[in-house]
């Protein structure tokens, strides 16, 4: 899929198709006025006729209207003018965009851009575009022997800026958005790929075809033996259980200065969490395929940022093994040595994220990092405390939970912060070990992120939560690649604030 960006009358577009919107109640928007002065009334005569309302989601393809040079003209329902806030600005493209996918036109010219957005401005809304199209046109059917491919389908959408001085700002919205997109959908196959295919190994050898692809990228895999050495004790008693073996992968991006400190994000990337001994009830299991759904963020959001090719410097680890129980398996009760020389004591070994994790959290060290994100499906509770609207974000450094918490504003893909106070805290008491890996049911969410700031005292930190946002569920089961967009604005933003 191909975006290009240019100025210029709607009347005047050689195109197969010209896309412009009608508000709530029959009103034209500006594109569409001047294609309907120049037809001779034709569209207002339509409206007036009842066509088309202009309500969200509607659509009507017109042939051949007068004095246009447009094959097609795809009239788009926005609603009311007034109204158009992010939600109903992708609501609207994708009702486009998907229209235009079906009528066999294959290239089409955007006016949408025109609309007014409450509180955006043209280059999110071009970038927006960009990614409503592309995730609007996201399919995953490799593992399907026949799949349902459109017959002509859309393969390139010009997208209008008001004047030729605005092209550049349109154009790096587009790059932005293709960058963005890009991630995503390597996020969303990831995810979507099942367990038996997408295993420590595979998301390993996807690492090292990445660091092929981008030169500023360099991938390296730590193996079994490595980790013993380091003494990860804890990462390595949750692959016990598994005869696939764990594999912690590191990506190094360098495009900032030298010296310049990196920020590390950190993916879990339990390619499936059975729950291990503490195992799992059998209604949707087949979801826990998606545990590796941080892990493939790390990987989406480092794909953007090499796209971007962003001065910064950025590093990306992953933790990845299965859980599953068999006679090798780690027990409940068992007691395990962390990298960092503290010890766990297992009482649940569903609660495998936060051992994988604390690991790698303390690898990082090495880094000096200006600051680590780690990115995990870690709990339930979380799904019960947000839902599936925004990731959790919690840390030991404000100024970085707010950096996170902004870049999900502004990219729309958006989190909360919740608490991170020593009464949580207070709740993790082991009588065996230093401490215990879970806390009781109250403020899961929390109290595993209480767990793992105890690897985390010598940088800044923050975690973040995808249990509720990573994918859906449903007759729409999918990932939803979350959230590479607020990872990508977050580096896109320290790469021009800071260094
Ligand atoms: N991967 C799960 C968390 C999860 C569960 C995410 C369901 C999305 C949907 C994690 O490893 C886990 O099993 N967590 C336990 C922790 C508990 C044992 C303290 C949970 O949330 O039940
Ligand atoms: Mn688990
Ligand atoms: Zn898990």
């Amino acid at each position: 899929m191909e975006f290009n960006v240019k100025s210029g009358s709607p009347t005047k577009q050689r195109s197969a198709c010209v896309v412009v919107g009608v508000f709530e109640p029959r009103r034209l928007s500006p594109a569409a006025d001047s294609l309907d002065k120049a037809s001779g009334g034709q569209i207002s005569s339509l409206l007036r006729r009842g066509d088309i309302e202009g309500m969200p989601g509607q659509t009507l393809l017109l042939h051949n209207l007068p004095k246009t040079l447009a094959d097609r003209i795809l009239l788009v329902g926005c609603g009311r003018e007034r109204d158009i806030g992010d939600k109903e600005y992708n609501r609207i493209v994708s009702s486009a965009v998907k229209r235009l996918n079906e009528t066999g036109a294959m290239e089409g010219v955007n006016y949408l851009t025109e609309l007014n957005v409450k509180g955006r401005d043209l280059h999110w809304k071009i970038r927006q575009t960009v990614e409503a199209t592309r995730e609007t046109l996201y399919r995953f059917d490799t593992l399907k022997s026949k799949k349902d491919e459109t017959r002509r389908p859309l393969r390139k959408l010009t997208l209008m800026v008001p004047r030729r001085s605005d092209l550049p700002n349109g154009e790096a919205a587009a790059r932005e958005g293709e960058a963005i997109a890009e991630g995503v959908s390597l996020a969303k196959d990831l995810g979507n790929l099942p367990g038996n295919i997408c295993t420590p190994g595979y998301l390993a050898k996807q690492a090292k075809a990445m660091g092929k692809k981008y030169s500023k990228l360099k991938v390296s895999i730590l193996e079994q033996a490595q980790m013993e050495k380091l003494g990860m004790g804890a990462l390595l008693s949750v692959a016990k259980g598994s005869r696939e073996a764990p594999q912690l992968i590191v990506m190094e991006y360098k495009g900032g200065k030298t010296k310049a400190k990196p920020t590390v994000l950190v993916g879990k990337g339990v390619t499936f969490d059975s729950g291990g001994i503490s195992i799992k009830p059998s209604p949707s299991m087949d979801e826990m395929k998606y545990d590796m759904c941080g892990a493939a963020s790390v990987f989406g959001a480092l794909t953007a940022c090499a796209e971007l090719q962003l001065e910064i410097n950025v590093i990306g680890v992953v933790p990845a093994c299965e859980n599953l129980p068999d006679g090798a398996a780690s027990k409940p009760g068992d007691v395990v040595t962390s990298m960092s020389g503290q010890t766990i004591e297992v009482l649940n070994t569903d609660a495998e994220g936060r051992l994988i994790l604390c690991d790698a959290l303390t690898y990082c060290e090495r880094f000096e990092p200006d600051a680590v994100v780690d990115i995990a499906t870690l709990t339930g509770a979380c799904v019960i405390a947000l839902g599936r609207h925004a990731s959790g974000v919690m840390g030991n450094h404000h100024p970085l939970v707010h950096e996170l918490l902004n870049a999900g504003k502004s990219s729309g893909d958006r989190a909360w912060e919740l608490p991170l106070w020593d009464e949580y805290n207070e709740q993790l008491k082991s009588n065996f070990a230093d401490i215990p890996n879970i806390a009781g049911r109250e403020g899961g969410t929390i109290t595993a992120a209480c767990f793992l700031s105890r690897f985390t005292k010598k940088y800044h930190w923050a975690h973040m939560d995808i249990a509720g946002t990573a994918w859906v569920s449903g007759e729409n089961k999918g990932a939803t690649g979350r959230p590479v967009a607020l990872l990508t604005q977050f580096l896109i933003e320290r790469s021009t604030s800071k260094k």
